[in-house]
């Protein structure tokens, strides 16, 4: 008899993991594609857009007072942590998974989080897992790394997002002319946004087994907020709700400030809680979106959503988001876009869905090094992976810091700092040209140091520096 010699079975088998992979990946595509051509007008009419009814943003304070029950771990075995981990670092200069960046005495985002939930497991005697949905760029480094955390007690599970294609913003042909995904073709592609982990997860097989263990919420956020931990308080409100009354969605929102105003907020419309983007508004409606008066509130997203809603919404392929068109520029200069949802987004296809307004701390996002100066500083303390405000800081406030381009690299901007400036009564910070700063330098109140081009400041170690400006040529 003819034996299939085993690498060539070995072949196959991959070729055909892959083939269905992309079957997948392109019936997505496909369907969103399709939805994107057929669309015609704004998203929203901004006539029929209501403020949410009173009890549908419930105040954090509210659901904590409730208390929480003896057995905390019997909620918590039915939670299972999720972080978007589909980004790269290259907004601050990295290459490979953002979540891989050392954020904090050389823990990384992913660090942080693992570190979290093992405390969480070990305190409550629970074994709450950890999924990481990768994209095809944060795949391969972070499946290398999740080795350390072997003998750490979290199960760490991991799915894939969807690969879709760029296309040609005039033309909409795809860029890329075949499955590769390396030189020429490399930028052809990317993952669509993380409204995709609706698909993916179900796509996986992981949300089915997950289900099948007795798990009932997942607790989605972004890996790069270090202000989502988990929160009992919210998740013990999720489980004890009566049956046919259960909230299958919870979004955290947190009151908006005027440095938040691009986030996108929650509004009533056509009966139904609905996540409002920038991207919907209309041009002539931008600046009352942005307004902190009419919009009070705006998407952390932190989120909490029920398991076996996933799987009902998917199945009845009743999963509805709105498509974001995020034009980029290719390396070449070709104009693409390329297709995006957001998980937020799809709110309003879950029953008694419920906005929580929490603390300002459950949002504490490192997208510039600029606030990665914040969270590496001694306004915040590390225990257990989680950071907290120092006591000692006189106002709950963070201080707005601003450096400039010289900065934007994480590298670049290690090397300008020879250690990080006490910022406990620092409320403005700007930085701008050639500047570095020597050891043990204090900052107080607002302070701006701007270096011409041409010129360079060296702030001398031990330097205290309070309600200055300093400027011109200062090196030492
Ligand atoms: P974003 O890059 O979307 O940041 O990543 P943002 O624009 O500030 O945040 P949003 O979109 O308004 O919330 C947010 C998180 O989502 C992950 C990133 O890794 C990050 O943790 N992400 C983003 C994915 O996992 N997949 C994607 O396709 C996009």
């Amino acid at each position: 008899k003819f034996q299939t010699p085993a690498p060539f079975k070995e072949t196959v088998k991959f070729n055909i993991f892959v083939f269905q992979v992309s079957k997948k990946d392109f019936e997505g595509f496909k369907n969103l594609f399709h939805r994107f051509l057929q669309v015609k007008g704004p998203s929203v009419e901004w006539i029929k857009i209501q403020r949410p009814p009173e009890d549908s943003i419930q105040p954090y304070d509210k659901i904590a007072a409730r208390g929480l029950p003896d057995n905390v771990a019997n909620s918590l075995n039915k939670l299972v942590v999720v972080k978007l981990n589909g980004g790269l670092g290259t907004s601050m200069g990295c290459k490979g998974p953002k979540s891989l960046i050392s954020v904090r005495n050389e823990n990384t985002f992913l660090d942080l989080t693992v570190q979290q939930i093992e405390h969480l497991n070990k305190t409550y005697n629970t074994d709450v897992p950890l999924v990481l949905m990768n994209s095809f760029n944060t795949d391969e480094d972070t499946k290398k790394i999740l080795q350390k955390y072997t003998h750490h007690r979290v199960k760490i599970h991991t799915f894939n997002q969807s690969r879709y294609p760029r296309v040609n913003k005039e033309s909409l042909l795809p860029v890329s002319t075949n499955l590769s995904m390396n030189g020429q073709n490399a930028e052809g592609w990317y993952p669509p946004g993380h409204g995709d982990i609706y698909a993916s997860f179900y796509n996986s097989g992981l949300l089915d087994q997950l289900i099948e263990q007795g798990k009932e919420y997942i607790f989605v956020s972004n890996i790069d907020n270090l202000g989502a931990t988990v929160d009992l308080h919210i998740l013990h409100h999720l489980v004890s709700q009566p049956n046919g009354k259960r909230c299958e969605f919870v979004m955290e929102v947190t009151d908006k400030t005027r440095a938040d105003v691009k986030g996108g907020t929650l509004i009533q419309y056509e009966g139904k809680l609905r996540l409002l983007e920038i991207a919907q508004v209309p041009k002539t409606h931008v600046d009352e979106f942005k307004s902190v008066s009419k919009f009070k509130i705006f998407n952390t997203n932190n989120l909490w959503i029920s398991l076996p809603a996933i799987k009902r919404l998917q199945e009845q392929n009743a999963m509805d988001m709105e498509i974001i068109v995020n034009p980029k520029t290719l390396d070449g200069g070709q104009n693409v876009i390329q297709l995006e949802t957001a998980v937020g987004a799809a709110i309003k296809c879950f029953d008694n869905a419920l906005g929580i307004n929490v603390p300002r701390s459950r949002f504490l996002p490192v997208k510039t090094t600029s606030d990665l100066l914040l969270v590496m500083s001694n306004l915040y303390s590390l225990e257990a992976g989680s950071l907290t405000m120092s006591p000692k800081r006189e106002f709950p406030t963070t201080p707005h810091v601003k450096l400039g381009s010289s900065f934007t690299k994480v590298q670049e901007y290690l090397i300008r700092f020879e250690s990080i400036p006490d910022m406990l009564e620092l409320d403005h910070l700007t930085v701008s040209g050639d500047v570095t700063f020597g050891k043990n330098v204090s900052l107080k109140g607002t302070v701006i140091i701007i270096a011409n081009h041409g010129d360079r400041i060296d702030i001398p170690a031990g330097s205290m520096l309070e309600n200055k400006i300093v400027s011109g040529n200062l090196r030492i």
